[in-house]
This record gives C-alpha cells, structure tokens and sequence, in this order.
C-alpha cells in the first residue's frame, strides 16, 4: 500500500504542534511549581473515557483526583481555565475498545491524539463540536461508519483521520465553520462515495485524499486553495482530462495523482507552479507530448509519468531543470532516440525510461551521469551492448542496471578493462547474449543481484562466481552453459550466513522477479521481496549436486530443472533449511530422495520429475502437501504412503476420504509456513529505492 511520502514538508505542522506544547508548558512554568487540581468536569469525562477502554491507561491513578498528575495528559496552567485538560496525548498505546461520549465532557480540549491505536466502532457525534480543539489526531484506528454531519470545531488546524475504516461523507462543508483548518489528512478510508467541499477552506495547505475510491473529474473547488502546498490524491478513480485550473495552486510542492484514470494531455500551465518540486501521475491513461512548461520547471526534483500513453520525444531541457534527481518515464509511447541532452542533469540519481520505443543507442554523452545510481533502459529497442557498456561504466555511482530486452543477439562484450565498482544489481536478460560470462563481472565486488537469464551464454562458470561477499540472487536460467557447477557456488558468503544479507538490508535498494507458474514474469516491482536464489535452470550443466549445497541456509530457491547431472541427491542438502523450492526435475539423477529431506519444513515446491530415482517417496513434513507430478516419471520410485517400499506391487487400497483429509492438514500448514516465511522475509529486506521506483526491463 502506498503512503503518502510528504514528510519533509508534514514535518512542517509538526513543528508548529510542538510549538503549541511548548507554549502551554511555558504557561504552566510561569505560575509556578503548583500543580493544578483538575476540574471535577474533566474528572468525570476521563472517567467515562476511561471505562470503554481495555486495558487501562497506565499513570491514571484513579485514587488520585487530579488528573492533571496523569501521564499524557496535559492541563493548562494559566489563569483563566486553570485545571482544565486541554491535552490528551494517547497516541500507539496499544489502547483497544471505543471513543465514549463521555470524552466531550473535556470541554477546553485542544489536542487530541488517538492515534495509532486499535480503537473501533463509531465516533461519538458531538466529538466534532469541540469549541478550541486545534489537533485531532485518530489516525491508524479501525473506526467506522459516516462522520457526524453537523461538523463544529471552529479552532482546528491539525485534522488527521487517515487509515480507518471511515464511509461516505454525510457533508463536509466543514470550512464553513471550521475555516482555519491547514493541514487535513483523510487518506486510506472509504470515502469514495461522498463529496467533499473544500472551497471555503482556504487556509488549507495540506491534503491528503489518496486510497479512497474517490471519483468524478479533478475536484475543481481544489482550484481556490491558493497556500495548497500538498496534495495527494493518488489511489482513487478520478477520471477525465486534468483541468488548467491546476495552474491557479502556485504555491504547490508536492502533487500526486497517479493511479487514478485521468485522460488526454497535461495542461501546460506548469510554469505557473514555481514552487513545484514533486510530479507524480502514474499509471493514468493520459496521451501527448510532455508540455513544454514541465519540461522547463526549475523547481522540481521528482517526476513520474511512468506507465501513461504519453508520446513524443523526450525533450526534458536540464538547462533550466538543473536539479531534478529522479525520472521516470517508464512505460509510455515516447519515441527514441535516448535523448543525449539528459547527460546535463547532473543531479539525476534515477533514470527510468523503460518500454519506450526509443531505438539506438546509449549516448556516448551519459557517461557524464556522475550521480547516476539507477538506470534502466529494458525494452527500448537500444543496440550495441558494447558501447553501452563502454560508457555506462564511467558513471561511478551506477548501482542498479537494467538492459534487458534489447541487443538482440549481440555478442555479450568479454572485454577486461570494463569496471563497474558500485555495482549491485546487474539485470540483462531476454537479449538473446551469446558469449559467455564475462570476467569483467568479477571485478563488480558488491554484486548482489545477477539477472542474465534467457540469453544464449555458452561456456563453463569460473569459479569467480562463488566469490560474491554479497550475492544472493543468481539467475542464469535457460542458456547454454555447460561444465560442472562451480563448487565455490556452495560457498556464497550471503547465502551461507544470513547476517550479510542483514547488513546487507541498511542499503538502498532490493528486487525481485517473481515467478509464474515456473515461468518468469517480465517486471521488477516497486515494493520488491526478492528470495534469495540459485536458478541455474534449462543450461546444459553435468556433473554432480554438491553435498557442500547443504551449507546454503539460507537460500530460498534451488533451480536446477533441465540439466544433464549426474549422482544421486545428497542427503547433506537438507542442510538448506529456508529452502521453499527445489526443483531437480529433468535432471538424469539416480539414485533416492534422501528421507532427511521431510525435514525441510519451508519446502512448497518441489519437483523430482522425470529423473531415474528408485526407492521410497518421503511423505513426512511437507512431502504430502508435493502432487504426484512432482514425481512423475521416475520409473522405480515407489507412490508415498507405502512404506517400507514395496516395489512393482499394488498399492493397497487407501480410503480416499481418509487420505484426503491428511493431505489437507499438511497442505494447510506448509501454505502458512511458506506464507509466513515470505512475509517475514519481505519485512526483513523489503525496502527499496527512493520512493516510487519501478524497475521494469
Ligand atoms: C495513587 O494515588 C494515591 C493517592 O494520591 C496514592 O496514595 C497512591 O500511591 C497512588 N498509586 C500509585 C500506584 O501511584
Ligand atoms: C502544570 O504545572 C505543573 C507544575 O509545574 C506540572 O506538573 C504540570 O504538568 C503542568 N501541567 C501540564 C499540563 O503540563
Ligand atoms: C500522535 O501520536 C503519535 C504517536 O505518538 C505521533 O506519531 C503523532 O505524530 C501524533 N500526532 C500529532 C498530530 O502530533
Ligand atoms: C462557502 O462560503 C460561501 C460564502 O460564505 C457560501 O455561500 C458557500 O455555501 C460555502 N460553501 C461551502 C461548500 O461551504
Ligand atoms: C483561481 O483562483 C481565483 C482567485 O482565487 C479564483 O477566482 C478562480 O475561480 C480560480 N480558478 C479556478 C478554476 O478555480
Ligand atoms: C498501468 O496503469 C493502469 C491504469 O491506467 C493500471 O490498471 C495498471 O495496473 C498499471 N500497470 C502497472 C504495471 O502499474
Ligand atoms: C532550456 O532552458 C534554458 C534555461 O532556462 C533556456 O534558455 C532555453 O531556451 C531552454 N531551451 C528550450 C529548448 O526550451
Ligand atoms: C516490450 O515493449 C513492448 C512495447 O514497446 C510491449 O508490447 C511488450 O509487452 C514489452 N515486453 C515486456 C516483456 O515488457
Ligand atoms: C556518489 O556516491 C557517493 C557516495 O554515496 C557520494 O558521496 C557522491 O556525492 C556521489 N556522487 C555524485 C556525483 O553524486
Ligand atoms: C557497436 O559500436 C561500436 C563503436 O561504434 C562499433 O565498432 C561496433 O561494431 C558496434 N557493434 C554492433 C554490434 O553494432
Ligand atoms: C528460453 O529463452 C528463449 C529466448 O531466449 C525463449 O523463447 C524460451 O521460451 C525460453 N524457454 C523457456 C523454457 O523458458
Ligand atoms: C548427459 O551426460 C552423459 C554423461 O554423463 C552423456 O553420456 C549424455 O550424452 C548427456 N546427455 C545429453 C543430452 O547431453
């Protein structure tokens, strides 16, 4: 789920926020050291407050009557409401239960922070009539249901309901009366049914309405807030063409509207937003030609147009936008040739022009790109992977690089005086390469990703592929690589001790390519979960399994499908114990599966097909949850369930309602536990790029 990434400038109320604190804390110290004796009212209120919630607040000592002495509680000090809470502060303490009426008993309250709690049900109608409420926080709660329509909190500023399970807005014409309000946050609820009025609203400077299902065109009473500086209306189904109203926010920083279905061109009134530095209108449906007043904005540092149908060249003009660091036109109609005169934004770190049709090739001037980090030009008709290569190693900073789908049928360049020290993500596949694995990649010593799958290398793996500190993504699957498997791949440092990958996860990036039924999809994801992984599948690799495979454990996918080995399995490879998938299917090997592989407990696809195994079938641990057709083709392997081995007899009858049942048990368990594993995994290494990133070849 995307959130929304304002947080420099959301940092902006917070200040103010704590301002406010420190205001009222300045009061408290000029009367002195005298605690404040908290108002019978408020008592009460708390009270009330108090009873729908489970567990109880810690620090509220009920045999106390001053709630003033309370944690997170704040009371004013000055003279004129004395005693009076004007403060809850109740935000991620694990509270659950329900806001009860009885908090609108705090009368002077002016911040009320729910947040981040577990809090559920309605909220009590009259907790929008708070007279001096200036901050209200119930964000990250499960609460439920319309708000209240009648909508009274003439003070409020701060107004954040974000990520509940809000409905339709009965009336938001809320600025009527509450018209002081900047900063309102509705994001991630179900609003998508009701309307909102802000017109009046006209102190707001942040909006956040994304991830609601709102629809209908641009809400054009947007236009009046002239001091809007956020906007973010991304994830909903706003629809039709993107008016020149927009032009009228000039004092706009951040502006998301992708993934909702807007059409036709972009305006060209964006020389008239001098302050904009952030552009996001993703994944929409709209056409054209970039306008020429984007296309010169001084200010901004973050486009993304990507997956659009935009067309036209690509003439981003880096004279007047000096500054911007991040691209990504990723995914439109926009026609080539790479545009030469990118090599003047020098700040650009991210550069995505992904499935475009641009043709030619890489411009001799990109090798200027100092700050380049992320490059990715797959699927762009380019030619030539030497010279690409030749001028993309002088970007020192390149970490990530995408060239898939071109070349078609290039040689894969051997030459040894290439050098890419920083780096870590190498993904060249479906390019038809021939060749073999170039020496020159030995010298990449912080590769941890390696995607050169689909092409046509020949030849044996050195040795040197074993050497990565930090690889642990290999896929060489489906080219013509023969030898034995390199011993020293049993050896890969990241995939023998989990902690490089540890290390390895304070860095900036990660990816994944996720496989469909065995076969891979052609995408890198923005949130990538990436599987630590051996693929060597569909080469024509002999030789044995190495037992030293065993040492690996914490590798997730061994692919070995459709090689010519030889030997048996070994039973030491049980010592992969993350393992999820191990195929060895088409690979000539004899010999039994090891009993000790039943206790490979993340094991979900596993695939011995079609090889010349003899013996039992394991069906302890996950091995009931494998179909038959993982063991297809083994002419001398007995069914599971028959144990000891009864070989070339007929199995006895099963009750087929028994059996059933017990593959069902197991299936459960070995879904979940796979299912957990990957979530967990996708936690411990799922962070990524700067925000937004998609890495498509
Ligand atoms: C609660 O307040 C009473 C009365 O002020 C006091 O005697 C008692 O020690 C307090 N209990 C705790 C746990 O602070
Ligand atoms: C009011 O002042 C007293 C004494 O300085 C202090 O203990 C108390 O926390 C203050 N109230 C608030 C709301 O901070
Ligand atoms: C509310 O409390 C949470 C948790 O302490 C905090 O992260 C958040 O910034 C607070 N909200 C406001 C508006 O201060
Ligand atoms: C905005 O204010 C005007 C003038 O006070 C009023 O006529 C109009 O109804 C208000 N609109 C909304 C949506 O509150
Ligand atoms: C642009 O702002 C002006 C001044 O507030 C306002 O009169 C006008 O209606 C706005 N334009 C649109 C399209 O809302
Ligand atoms: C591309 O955008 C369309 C909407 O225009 C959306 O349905 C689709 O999921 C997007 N595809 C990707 C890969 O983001
Ligand atoms: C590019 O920007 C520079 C500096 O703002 C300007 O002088 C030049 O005319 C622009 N070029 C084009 C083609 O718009
Ligand atoms: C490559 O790009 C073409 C259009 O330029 C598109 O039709 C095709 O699906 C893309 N291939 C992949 C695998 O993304
Ligand atoms: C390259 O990366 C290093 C280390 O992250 C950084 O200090 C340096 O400024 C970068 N170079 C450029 C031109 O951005
Ligand atoms: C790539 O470009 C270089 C330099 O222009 C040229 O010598 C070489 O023949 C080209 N290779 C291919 C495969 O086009
Ligand atoms: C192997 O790669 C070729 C392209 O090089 C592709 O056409 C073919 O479908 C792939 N085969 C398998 C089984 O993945
Ligand atoms: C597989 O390897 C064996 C030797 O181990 C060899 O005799 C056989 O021809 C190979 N098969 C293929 C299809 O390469």
């Amino acid at each position: 789920m995307k959130t929304s990434n304002g947080s420099f400038f959301m940092g902006i109320p917070k200040v103010s926020l704590a301002f406010l604190t420190v205001v009222i804390m300045f009061q408290q110290m000029i009367l002195g050291s005298q605690e404040p004796a908290c108002h019978m009212n408020d008592l009460t209120a708390l009270k009330g407050f108090a009873k729908c919630l489970e567990p109880d607040i810690g620090g509220w000592n009920w045999s106390s009557s001053n709630c003033c002495s309370f944690t997170d509680i704040i009371c004013d000090n000055s003279s004129d409401i004395y005693g009076r809470v004007v403060g809850l502060e109740l935000g991620n303490k694990r509270l659950t239960g329900t806001i009860c009426e009885s908090l609108v008993g705090l009368e002077q309250l002016r911040i009320l922070n729910l947040s981040l709690n577990s809090l559920h049900g309605k909220i009590p109608a009259n907790l929008f009539h708070f007279r001096n409420l200036e901050v209200l926080d119930l964000s990250n709660n499960y609460l439920v249901g319309p708000l209240p329509s009648a909508i009274h909190l003439p003070s409020i500023k701060y107004l954040d309901l974000s990520k509940n399970y809000f409905s339709s807005f009965i009336s938001m014409r809320f600025c009527t009366s509450s018209s002081h309000i900047q900063y309102l946050d509705l994001a991630h609820n179900f609003f998508g049914e009701g309307s909102i009025y802000l017109e009046n609203c006209t102190s707001l400077q942040y909006v956040f309405l994304n991830g609601n299902g709102l629809s209908g065109t641009f809400p054009e009473d947007l236009f009046r807030l002239q001091h809007l500086r956020v906007l973010h209306l991304q994830q909903n189904q706003f629809s039709g063409p993107l008016s020149y109203g927009i032009g009228n926010l000039s004092n706009l920083v951040e502006l998301d509207i992708s993934l909702n279905d807007f059409s036709e061109s972009l305006p060209d009134v964006f020389g008239r937003l001098r302050k904009l530095e952030s552009f996001s209108a993703s994944s929409n449906r709209l056409t054209g030609l970039l306008p020429a007043s984007l296309v010169n904005l001084a200010s901004l540092l973050r486009i993304d147009l990507h997956n659009n149908s935009l067309d036209g060249p690509i003439r981003i003009n880096c004279s007047a936008m000096a500054q911007v660091t991040s691209l990504d036109l990723a995914s439109n109609n926009f026609q080539g040739p790479v545009p030469a005169s990118l090599s003047s934004c020098q700040s650009l770190r991210a550069l995505d022009l992904a499935r475009n049709k641009l043709g030619g090739v890489v411009p001799f001037e990109f090798r200027n790109l100092n700050a380049l980090e992320y490059l990715s030009l797959g699927n762009t008709s380019i030619n030539n992977i030497s010279t690409a290569l030749e001028i993309l190693q002088h970007c020192k900073n390149l970490t990530i690089l995408v060239l898939g789908l071109n070349f078609y049928q290039e040689e894969m360049p051997s030459n040894v005086n290439l050098q890419f020290t920083s780096l870590k993500a190498l993904i060249i596949p479906v390019c038809h390469l021939r060749g073999s694995l170039p020496i020159w990649l030995s010298s990449s010593k912080m590769l941890q990703l390696l995607d050169l799958s689909w092409n046509s290398l020949r030849g044996s793996l050195p040795s040197w592929i074993g050497k990565f500190e930090y690889l642990f993504y290999l896929d060489l699957s489906n080219n013509s690589f023969s030898g034995e498997i390199p011993e020293s791949l049993t050896g890969l440092e990241n995939l023998v001790h989990k902690t490089a990958l540890l290390k390895e996860s304070s860095e900036h990036f990660s990816l994944v390519k996720s496989k469909e039924q065995g076969r891979p999809r052609l995408a890198y994801n923005d949130v990538w979960s990436f599987p630590p992984t051996i693929d060597l599948s569909r080469n024509m690799f002999s030789g044995p399994i190495w037992p030293s495979f065993g040492n690996l454990k914490n590798l997730h996918d061994l692919s070995l499908e459709e090689n010519n080995l030889s030997g048996s399995i070994p039973d030491s490879i049980s010592g992969m114990t993350s393992l999820e998938v191990l195929d060895l299917s088409r690979t000539n090997l004899s010999g039994e599966i090891p009993r000790s592989l039943e206790h490979l407990s993340f094991l979900s696809v596993f695939n011995v097909s079609y090889n010349r195994l003899y013996g039992d079938t394991p069906s302890g641990g996950q091995f009931m949850t494998f179909p038959e057709s993982s063991f297809d083709g083994n002419q001398a392997l007995c069914p599971r369930l028959l144990a000891p081995c009864q070989r070339k007899q007929i199995p006895p009858v099963v009750s087929p309602g028994k059996k059933m049942k017990i593959v069902d048990w197991n299936f459960g368990i070995g879904a979940a536990t796979g299912f957990l594993l990957t979530v967990f995994f996708c936690f411990k290494s799922g962070w990524v790029l700067p925000k937004g990133r998609v890495c498509r070849y």
